[in-house]
């Protein structure tokens, strides 16, 4: 089953979506966590979703996957490259190329750095998405080139997110979704880390990154929503947002 999305309200860039949402619903034991009416994704965009704790963010990402840490329902339609992905599984949808890395990533404590990036490539799948080389990686993370004999668990909280970034990289993603990289980071890696998202987006890839720093956020997206208990409640450009009142007001402060 395919069908080919049409332009919405939201989608502001000219390449052709790569991701589509309509009518995105997310309901834990009657209680509606997100209520997305349109979103779409362009291709070699990088757009922002950002909120308080509890706004959705995560569900939202979550519920392109169709996954859940609950049971919750998860109703309307997602389209990938222009075909629905709806009723697909959580596994098949990444492997027609939906990456999440989550918030906690997972990347394996017990191998090597090295070892983790030669271990999770599955290239039987990938048509015509590319799967970065582990040197592509290196060049992207120096820090990763100077840890690969490390083992996942030494590493730092900073080089983990890289890693679980890399890691994607490495299973060839379509699109990139990313919880909160920059979550328990200090200020100079959220920048080296959003950073290389922005030079990853200006190579040619997709990225939905997911955020609670919106100040750091706002410096590499495209375009930026805003999610409120579950709905957008603002969007539009990273210039536009930047004088939104909602988010100036709640996350930027006075004369951001
Ligand atoms: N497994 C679950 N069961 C029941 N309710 C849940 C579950 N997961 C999330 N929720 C609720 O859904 C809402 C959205 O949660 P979500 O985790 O998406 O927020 P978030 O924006 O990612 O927050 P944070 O910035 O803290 O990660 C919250 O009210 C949360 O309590
Ligand atoms: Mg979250």
């Amino acid at each position: 089953m395919s069908s080919k999305p049409t332009p919405s309200s939201l989608g502001t860039k000219p390449g052709s979506p790569v991701l589509e949402v309509r009518g995105l619903t997310v309901d834990y034991a009657g209680n509606r966590a997100l209520d997305m009416n349109s979103f779409i994704l362009a291709e070699g965009e990088l757009a922002g979703v950002v909120g308080a704790n509890g706004a959705g963010k995560s569900t939202f990402v979550n519920g392109l996957l169709g996954w859940s840490r609950g049971t919750p329902r998860i109703n309307g339609k997602v389209f990938l490259n222009g075909h629905a992905i709806s009723s697909l599984s959580t596994h098949e949808r990444v492997r027609q190329g939906l990456l999440l890395v989550p918030e906690s990533d997972l990347v394996f404590a017990t191998m090597t750095v090295e070892e983790n990036l030669a271990h999770c490539t599955d290239q039987r799948h990938s048509g015509d998405r590319r799967i970065y080389s582990i040197q592509e990686i290196y060049e992207l993370f120096p820090n990763l080139a100077e840890r690969r004999r490390h083992l996942g668990g030494q590493l730092s909280g900073g080089e983990r997110q890289m890693l679980g970034i890399a890691r994607a990289l490495r299973l060839a993603p379509r699109v990139l979704l990313l919880d909160e990289p920059s979550i328990g980071l200090a200020p100079r890696l959220v920048s080296v880390v959003l950073e290389t998202v922005r030079k990853l987006v200006d190579q040619g890839l997709s990225v939905l990154l997911v955020e609670q720093n919106v100040k750091a956020a706002i410096r590499v997206v495209d375009r930026l929503v805003l999610l409120d208990r579950g709905h957008v409640v603002a969007s539009g450009t990273a210039d536009e947002m930047r004088d939104d009142p909602r988010l100036a007001e709640a996350y930027l402060g006075a004369g951001a």
